[in-house]
């Protein structure tokens, strides 16, 4: 979507760089001229990955081991980052954890392991590099991954609607409070793009089948990666550079068509409309 180098000369921090969406995006930061550092607790993942993505895009890929839980984990990404690449110009919060259950099976270290992840994962990373742009003087991109229901709520992820939320509101809060530093910071709310993390926990087994995404979407069909890559890379890159607070949504329109109240009527039949419209201009003429 964006010219061939649309982030030359930039380093971006992806966190949960390994797997899914973090893969995807970082692939097409790659292709665009960005160094990239990937980063997530699998180790072995990240090196796999790291060799994949240089020999497919020619780019450069640190891979460092960090749990976005552990603060002092965050600060040696950014400090091995800044050995090999020099400055730090933007940072994915990708990393999340999450699972479907009853929120009232959960336990209460269920629930903290989720938040702990999402929130304050995104929190630490956020915090860590925040102070180093702000104490040298440096501008740079914060671009957070949500959900649409970290907005809107929804039950069986609980855990996750209020980490996502808590993430949303630090995404506003700090887009705020450090644009005057020069520090965007924004947000994508993605709908269902299939990955294996997500939907071996979203869909196990035969619910896959049961509760096909794609009928809930109007466009019909589930996002592409490289349609989320396209936005990522255009929110990380200087072609945004005047978009600072935003929760941008890319979901083929999922989460306006379960809100809608009357949207279910898609399923009605034409014969059928024909008996509904006649019924009602009867009710109308009595
Ligand atoms: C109830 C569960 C559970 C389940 C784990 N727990 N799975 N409780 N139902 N299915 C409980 C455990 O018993 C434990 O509580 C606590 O949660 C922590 O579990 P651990 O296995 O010790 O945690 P950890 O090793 O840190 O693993 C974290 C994880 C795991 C979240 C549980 O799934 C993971 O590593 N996920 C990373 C990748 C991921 O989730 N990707 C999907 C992102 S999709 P007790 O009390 O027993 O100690 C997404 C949005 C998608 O975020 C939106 C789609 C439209
Ligand atoms: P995924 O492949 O499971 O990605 C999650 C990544 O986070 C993994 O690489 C995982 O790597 C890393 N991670 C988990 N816990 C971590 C921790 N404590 N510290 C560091 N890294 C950790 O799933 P995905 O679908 O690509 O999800 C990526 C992002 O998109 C998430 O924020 C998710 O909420 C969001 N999202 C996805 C969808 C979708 O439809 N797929 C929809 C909306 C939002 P390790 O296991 O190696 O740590």
């Amino acid at each position: 979507m964006l010219r061939d180098d649309a982030l030359k000369g930039k380093t971006i921090v992806v966190t949960g760089g390994g797997t899914g969406l973090g893969k995807a995006m970082s692939t097409y930061f790659l292709k665009l001229g960005a160094n990239v550092v990937i980063t997530s607790r699998k180790l072995e993942v990240l090196q796999k990955t790291a060799l994949e993505l240089e020999k497919e895009t020619g780019g450069k890929v640190l891979p460092v081991q960090c749990d976005v839980r552990n603060y002092e984990e965050v600060i040696e990404v950014f400090k091995s980052t800044k050995e090999t690449f020099g400055d730090i110009h933007g940072l994915l919060n990708n990393a999340a954890g999450n699972f479907i259950s009853p929120t009232e099976r959960l336990s209460s270290n269920a629930f903290a392991t989720i938040i702990d992840i999402v929130l304050k994962g995104t929190a630490n990373c956020t915090l860590a590099i925040g102070k180093q742009w702000i104490a040298a003087k440096q501008t740079g991109t914060i671009l957070n991954i949500v959900t649409t229901y970290g907005f809107t709520g929804s039950g069986y992820v609980v855990p996750s609607a209020c980490a996502k939320g808590g993430v949303i509101a630090l995404t506003r809060s700090l887009a705020a409070e450090w644009g005057k530093y020069g520090i965007r910071c924004n947000a994508i709310a993605p709908g269902p793009f299939p990955t294996k993390g997500a939907w071996e926990r979203l869909l196990p087994g035969d619910l896959v089948k049961q509760f096909d995404f794609k009928n809930r979407v109007p466009l019909k069909r589930l996002g592409e990666h490289q349609e989320l890559a396209n936005l990522a890379a255009y929110m990380m890159s200087d072609f945004s550079g005047y978009i600072n607070g935003e929760v941008i949504t890319i979901d083929g329109g999922e989460w306006l068509q379960g809100a809608g109240q009357f949207n279910g009527l898609e399923s009605i039949s034409s014969e059928m409309w024909d008996t509904i419209e006649e019924t009602i201009r009867k009710t109308n003429k009595a």
